[in-house]
């Protein structure tokens, strides 16, 4: 049995890249077809046994805690209606799952984000979804699939995905020795490297599975690029104690933070019918 139960969803930043959509709307709450980001995120959790949902949220992000309860006006209005299934999907996720909610006050990176959410977690290992990398699998989801990994290695799992050259300035990136087939043992990272010092195209996705020491280091981690607190700082702490497995996952993610990245995703999504 594994020991993760919980999954942490930091979904505080700003989604500058889609203003003005986000201004008064969270980015996690942008639809691929008919489902909010954030649903698919949660089905992937679910998917990998977990249900108790941990959401970092911030100001105007009100409309994710609104997705996940229940809303009393609209069951009533549709009830006996050949339209009440569409809420089927919902409606099963509110049955199975616990949701709890904190507030990034400011956005200080992904790593404070984490941190905020360490009162939601408690002493346990945990998963991490970055919703807006929105990943579509043929057999089980990519968190089952590193939840697998981490029953072996019993450390923390970072997904990563080859990813071209000229865009991995946009990563953390990994280094690492190859100890099965995809499975890397990793040695180092870098966050947003410029392509002509980056040491390997191994990125680092929204997907980790994470041991609670990580809060820890995060407290102990000062501001780095940006003057953000980086995840990947206090993952290469881990990292340099050798327990840090990078793992490239099977399927296909979709970096919905962009523009170009969401519209494909839709257009996949459209023509494979997942929204279902
Ligand atoms: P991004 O780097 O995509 O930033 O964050 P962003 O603010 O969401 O989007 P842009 O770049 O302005 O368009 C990666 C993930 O980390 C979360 C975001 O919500 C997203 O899921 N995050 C980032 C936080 O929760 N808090 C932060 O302070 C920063």
């Amino acid at each position: 049995m594994t020991a993760i139960s919980k999954c942490l969803f930091p979904a505080a930043g700003y989604g500058t890249r889609f203003l003005p959509a986000t201004k008064a709307m969270p980015k996690e709450m942008l639809p691929i077809v008919t489902k909010p980001l954030i649903q698919y995120g949660v089905e992937e959790a679910m998917d990998a046994g977990i249900t108790g949902m941990a959401i970092v949220t911030g100001r105007g992000k009100r409309a994710i805690e609104d997705h996940f309860d229940i809303s009393y006006e609209l069951e009533h209005q549709i009830a006996g209606s050949d339209q009440e299934s569409l809420l089927d999907g919902t409606r099963h996720i509110r049955d199975k799952c616990r949701f709890s909610y904190t507030r990034q006050a400011e956005m200080k990176g992904l790593g404070h984000a984490i941190l905020m959410g360490q009162s939601l977690i408690g002493n346990n290992p945990f998963a991490v979804i970055l919703a807006d990398d929105y990943c579509v699998t043929e057999g089980p989801g990519v968190l089952a699939q590193m939840i697998r990994l981490y029953d072996q290695y019993r450390c923390t799992i970072v997904a990563i995905e080859e990813v071209p050259m000229e865009e991995i300035s946009r990563y953390g990136v990994i280094e690492g020795e190859e100890a099965e087939e995809g499975i890397f043992r990793v040695s180092n990272m870098v966050e947003k490297p410029s392509p002509d010092s980056a040491s390997s195209n191994l990125a680092i996705i929204g997907r980790y599975i994470l041991t609670p020491d990580i809060f820890q280091i995060l407290e102990n981690t000062a501001p780095g690029k940006s003057g953000e607190i980086q995840l990947t700082d206090a993952l290469l702490t881990q990292a340099h104690a050798g327990n840090v497995i990078g793992y490239k996952f099977d399927g296909r993610r979709f970096d919905c933070g962009s523009i170009d990245g969401f519209i494909e995703a839709t257009n996949h999504t459209y023509k494979s019918r997942n929204y279902e």
